[in-house]
């Protein structure tokens, strides 16, 4: 295994591009599955979990084919043809490997009438259940049934009547399995409490792209009017809002200054208002968001919530920058029940953390002094790197294929604009 040695203390400065956004991408792919046309995906990111889902629906039978691949290019365009679908299985040694494998279930229903997939349990930040996913494609009409591990979803005669249904809670995977299901439905769906997230919106316009009939793009209610079927496209993934405001905490930390080249600000409202807050200079510019930090950072109290609120996937970046803020600084996280597993190793680093339940209390500013340290989930990992980058001294990040997952080339991006960082094999 891979680890990443970082010597701290340069201020990052430069450009960084921002690759295709993984999460949007998760839910893009599977939608090939809903026509018997190409799908062709452009500014898809070379990261693992796509390889993963590449690999999952040629278990389907789908044909995948990579353009654009030169090894200097940030990016890739996939075309997937579903023209015969000769699998709706999902298997147990594939969908233990990447949760989002469970977003196949609603476009293999749609698609094929049945799907049989493995469930994907938890995972280090929470446990993850899927309730709500079955829960909306029942209300559509499906009949679900669980065994031995695996979640059979049946549309009687092969198609999905349509329903109503009303989400107790924000789920992103949920309203996109259900999205997914819901355009090759016989009548119309309707969605409440649906998650609002760039990520859906993405989604639903590359279903719209694809024929689909859609109303209430981006709020929490949505209404498909199913159709008989849908035909491909060709559609550009939107640019990762995560990981520009990753990249945002690494240059703030630094007292850098970066532009977060093709970078959305529409997508990243909270976390650009909590970075202000905190005295970052965040500026748009036609070519993306340009982040300044160069002092004093000031404590905020931040809590985490869905679409437009603060996004879980920004938590543990925004923590290891305020272990630099001139004050404390109380964090609540309320999406995820286990999402403080980065607070030791910060510890360690010498930040001053104390967690009680959800809420984090981070008082600073604390001298960072490089440490090894261990990652345990993809935005953890980040908040790590991003603590290595101010600390004094040398750290060692181990265990960083949880990074590959969702950050495209970390190291080179970051050794672009002036970090200290190498990529070394592990013992
Ligand atoms: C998506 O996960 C993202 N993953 C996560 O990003 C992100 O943290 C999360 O949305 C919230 O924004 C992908 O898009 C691949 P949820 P998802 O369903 O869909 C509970 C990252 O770091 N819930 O919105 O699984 C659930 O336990 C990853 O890139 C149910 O109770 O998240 C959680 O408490 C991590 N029943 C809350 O809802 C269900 O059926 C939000 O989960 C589904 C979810």
């Amino acid at each position: 295994m891979d680890k990443l040695i970082i010597n701290g203390g340069n201020r990052l400065s430069g450009t960084v591009p921002i690759s295709g956004a993984k999460n949007s991408a998760l839910t893009l792919l599977p939608c090939a599955l809903l026509t018997e046309e190409p799908l062709t995906l452009r500014n898809l990111p070379r990261l693992a979990d796509i390889d993963g889902f590449q690999h999952l629906m040629n278990q389907f039978g789908v044909s995948t084919g990579i353009q654009g691949n030169r090894p200097e290019d940030f990016g890739r365009v996939m075309t997937l043809e579903a023209s015969r679908i000769t699998s709706n299985v999902a298997p147990y040694d594939l969908v233990r490997r990447m949760r989002a494998s469970i977003l196949v279930l609603g476009p293999l229903l749609a698609r094929t009438g049945e799907a049989t997939v493995s469930l994907p349990g938890g995972c280090a930040i929470g446990n993850r259940p899927i309730d709500l996913h079955l829960k909306a494609l029942e209300a559509f009409g499906a009949e679900i049934e669980m065994a031995a591990g695996y979640v059979k979803a049946v549309a009687p005669g092969g198609v999905l009547p349509g329903g109503n249904f009303d989400f107790p809670v924000v789920s992103v995977g949920a309203t996109e399995n259900a999205l997914m299901a819901a355009v090759l439905a016989k009548g119309t769906c309707r969605l409440g409490g649906a998650a609002r997230e760039p990520e859906i919106v993405d989604l639903c316009n590359l279903l719209a792209a694809m024929g689909a009939r859609i109303e209430g793009i981006g709020s929490s209610e949505l209404t498909i009017h199913g159709v008989k079927r849908l035909h491909g496209a060709t559609y550009s993934v939107m640019p990762d809002r995560i990981e520009a405001g990753s990249y945002a905490c690494a240059a703030a930390i630094t007292g850098g200054e970066v532009l977060l080249e093709g970078a959305k600000a529409g997508d990243m409202g909270a976390t650009l208002h909590a970075l202000r807050n905190m005295g970052v200079t965040v500026s748009e510019e036609p070519g993306g968001v340009r982040v300044a930090a160069d002092g004093a950072l000031k404590p905020v109290n931040l809590t985490t919530a869905p679409y437009p609120g603060l996004a879980t996937d920004m938590q543990a970046q925004l923590m290891s920058l305020l272990t630099r803020a001139e004050g404390a600084s109380v964090l609540t996280e309320t999406i995820f029940e286990n999402r403080y597993m980065h607070v030791p190793e910060l510890t360690r680093m010498g930040a001053d953390i104390s967690v009680s339940g959800r809420t984090a209390v981070v008082r600073g500013p604390a001298r960072l002094t490089g440490a090894a340290v261990m990652a345990t989930d993809l935005r953890a990992s980040m908040s790590l790197i991003i603590a290595a980058l101010a600390a004094a001294g040398t750290s060692e990040v181990r265990r960083i294929y949880h990074l590959d997952r969702g950050y495209e080339r970390l190291e080179e991006k970051l050794q672009v604009v002036g970090a200290d960082i190498t990529r070394v094999g592990d013992e």
